[in-house]
């Protein structure tokens, strides 16, 4: 089973509209010569649209960091996936570990919004991943499980609209990466257990990205792995030059 590579920029809450446009203008420059490789970039809500305008007809996906599940209404200061999916958005994540813990979503929270973003249409990114304690306490697998079981089998039946993103929580913004054979392990884990959520068949065609402090210098070794499927690129997707260089290692 080959499965294509994808590779996202996640921007966080980073960037003001100019800066925001420029840097999609220069990654879309790069992303022009590249093939064999998804590329996608998560921008903030607020250059959704502005963003979007530059992507347009590219090969460079137009994708949000959050969304809420309810389709509209009286939800003061929330996003729709509708509105994401009206300015153009393709990809969203859900369960990032800012998410989880520094914003406390509830597992509850993350389920509900990874059902809406993907019955809306649009490829969902599942983030998960352990932080250092429960590493240290040989919790990983227990709690990327749990993460896991956050999804809805039943209603997730298009392997290419699902995206599993591992990042282990003392990996992201730190400089300290997982050693390639410490991701592929997770990796691993995970499709086996899309094997018993699902089936084989499905687990084989979902990718599996590895997010935290991954740059051009650890992304050739940590996506040679058999299971890693691509990235989920912090700090590195803030310059277009050392994205794209992490993007040509996914080729
Ligand atoms: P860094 O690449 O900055 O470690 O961030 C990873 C991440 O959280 C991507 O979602």
């Amino acid at each position: 089973m080959t499965r294509v590579k994808f590779v996202a920029g996640n921007w966080k809450m980073n960037t003001n509209k100019a800066q925001a446009v420029e840097l999609a203008k220069a990654v879309v420059a790069g992303a022009k010569a590249i093939s064999g490789v998804q590329i996608g970039c998560a921008v903030p809500f607020v250059y959704v649209d502005a963003v979007g305008q530059v992507l347009n007809d590219t090969n460079v996906m137009l994708g949000a960091q959050d969304a809420y599940f309810e389709k509209n209404g009286a939800f003061t200061g929330e996003i729709s996936v509708e509105m994401l999916k009206d300015l153009g958005a393709k990809f969203c994540l859900t369960g990032h570990s800012e998410r989880r813990h520094v914003i406390k979503e509830t597992p509850e929270l993350v389920g509900k919004k990874a059902d809406a973003i993907y019955s809306a249409g649009l490829t969902l990114v599942h983030c998960v991943g352990e932080k250092l304690e429960e590493r240290d306490a040989n919790k990983t697998l227990a709690v990327v499980e749990a993460q896991m079981k956050e999804l809805q089998p039943a209603k997730l039946t298009d392997p290419s609209r699902l995206v599993i993103a591992y990042e282990p929580v003392w990996a992201i913004g730190t400089g300290r990466t997982a050693t390639d054979a410490q991701a592929q392990e997770v990796h691993a884990f995970i499709r086996d257990l899309m094997g018993k959520m699902w089936n084989a068949d499905f687990a084989s065609k979902v990718r599996i990205q590895y997010g935290g402090s991954m740059k051009p210098d650890n992304a050739k070794g940590l996506m040679s792995q058999k299971d890693i499927d691509g990235g989920l690129i912090g700090g590195a997707a803030l310059k277009a030059d050392s994205f794209l260089k992490i993007v040509e290692a996914g080729k």
